[in-house]
């Protein structure tokens, strides 16, 4: 269900953060065909508007939907006992993603497209209009099509735009031998392009997928027309990042463990640096300077919630947001960014992430009379209202 194309003025705007310049104060939106039309302070509104539905603000601040351009949104199951173990002090590897691939390929199509609309519905809720989906959790060619096919549902009954992500090369699946599940991983891409998959992912890290099996998987998706992006540097750092740079990326994700030669490699290959700190809190293993070392190199920064049950089950880019400005150290404005505009960059779209002429009309209206405190406010819903494309989706009318 995308959002049919909307007219609409947002009016009494306290704050109108747009990311494509300088706030402005007491303004309006005014949205055409689902297009950003007009932004500035409402005394200057353009009279002839003619009959067009209004939204009132209320003096709330209002910014541009987030882009959470990475997670991991069809599974079904629990990983209680291993967040258990977790807090017991066990280390996080990786190997609990075979209880959650056991548990999605037990379940009928209908459950994980039902449990897959509730978290997406609730990140449209916490303010994300544009959403990147991995599938991950089925690791064989039938599984992970059909979870590809699970996507393209959500996005017909969800009014998020929604990328869909090829992440067959999750981890090599219990009793298959690497270089045959590899072979069929890399069989499997032109069918994931035809299942609506515009990208590819690889785990390339401790655990999971060497380099040399994931510049293989990574060319073929290449040559079958997906776009590329990395899992790199969370739980190692086996060169990851500089195949990310090498391959140019789109997007090289989570980066616990990113170094700055890596970051300087990332900057001349324009991959955006995606971090994930609900994860890097939930494994409980990094130290939290990564944003510092991103940010001293140059890179463009992006924030997501990696939303998945074992090492991020949080669907809301608000309390991302929070944790990048306390537990990573970046300002309210750097953070703010990163989740739109960097967000968009990671997935190489320009006209979301911000509220300049002609970006899709995807705004949210803050609780909250300016932006810094969605981000102090903590664990509050923080959002009042999301609109995608000039329509207000959430809450639904
Ligand atoms: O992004 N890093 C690998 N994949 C997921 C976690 C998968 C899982 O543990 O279920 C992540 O953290
Ligand atoms: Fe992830």
């Amino acid at each position: 269900m995308t959002a049919p194309p909307g007219d609409l003025l947002v009016r009494r705007i306290g704050r109108l953060v747009t990311m494509a310049g300088p706030p402005i104060a007491s303004a309006a939106v005014v949205v055409r065909g689902g297009r950003v039309a007009w932004t500035g302070p409402e005394r200057d509104l353009p009279l002839d508007l003619g009959e067009v539905a209004e939204l009132d603000a209320e003096d709330a601040a209002v910014v541009p939907g987030f882009v959470d351009p990475h997670t991991h949104l069809v599974w079904a199951g629990s990983r209680r006992e291993e967040f258990l173990a977790r807090l017991a002090g066990e280390r996080y590897d990786g190997g609990g993603i075979g209880v959650t691939v056991a548990a999605t390929r037990a379940a009928s199509t209908e459950e994980l497209v039902r449990l897959a609309v509730g978290r997406a519905r609730a990140a449209l809720a916490a303010g994300t209009t544009t959403m990147e989906i991995k599938t991950g959790y089925g690791l064989s060619g039938d599984e992970e099509l059909r979870l590809l096919d699970v996507i393209a549902q959500v996005a017909r009954e969800v009014p998020l735009r929604v990328e869909s992500t090829y992440l067959g090369a999750h981890v090599v699946p219990a009793g298959r031998s690497r270089s045959e599940y590899v072979d069929e991983v890399v069989a499997t891409l032109p069918a994931a392009r035809r299942h609506g998959a515009r990208w590819c992912d690889v785990f390339c890290d401790q655990g999971a997928f060497t380099v040399e099996e994931s510049r293989r998987i990574l060319a073929a998706a290449r040559a079958a027309g997906l776009g590329l992006r990395l899992h790199a540097d969370q739980l190692g750092r086996i060169g990851a990042v500089p195949l990310a740079a090498e391959l140019g990326c789109a997007s090289a994700d989570h980066l616990d463990r990113i170094d700055a030669a890596g970051a300087e490699a990332m900057v001349a290959a324009g991959t955006v640096g995606v971090l994930v700190p609900t994860a890097t809190l939930s494994t409980r293993s990094a130290d939290w300077g990564q944003a510092a070392v991103l940010a001293d190199a140059g890179v463009t920064v992006a924030l997501a919630t990696d939303c998945n049950p074992g090492t991020s089950w949080c669907e809301s880019m608000p309390y991302v947001l929070s944790l990048a400005c306390l537990g990573l150290g970046m300002t309210v404005e750097a953070a703010l960014r990163a989740a739109t505009r960097g967000a968009a960059a990671a997935l190489r779209k320009e006209d979301v992430g911000h509220l300049g002429p002609g970006a899709y009309g995807d705004l949210v209206v803050l609780e909250a009379e300016h932006e810094a405190d969605l981000v102090a406010h903590l664990g509050a819903p923080g959002v009042r209202r999301t609109v995608i494309g000039g329509v207000p989706v959430s809450p639904a009318v």
